[in-house]
């Protein structure tokens, strides 16, 4: 098993766009916040729900099912009514790919 996988290049995730990228047993979303990238779970820690789409704003990451808000760099909690952080996970750029940590075994 490698530690990361390519993903994307760099073009194919616009500032403020996302993509999704499914592992055997977890689904990621790497988000491009002002040119940086960052590797989010896609599940809030509230009641499991998917964050999908949920609308960002700056370094904030809101569900769409209940509005709980995560810090898309740490996976902190920014507001109610999920309590404990989700996951985020290790990025990195090579001559214009992007590589995150990989989940598989
Ligand atoms: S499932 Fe995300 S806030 Fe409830």
């Amino acid at each position: 098993m490698s530690e990361f996988v390519k993903i994307a290049r760099v073009e194919d995730i616009p500032p403020g766009e996302r993509k999704y990228h499914e592992f055997d047993y977890e689904t990621v979303i790497v988000l491009n916040v002002d040119g940086e990238f960052y590797c989010i779970a896609d599940v809030c820690s509230h009641d499991d729900g998917p964050l999908e789409d949920g609308p960002v704003d700056g370094y904030s990451i809101e569900c769409p099912r209940h509005g709980a808000c995560f810090d898309v760099r740490t996976g902190a909690v920014l507001a109610f009514p999920a309590t404990a952080p989700i996951p985020t996970y290790e990025v990195k750029v090579e001559n214009g790919d992007i590589y995150i940590e990989n989940l598989d075994d």
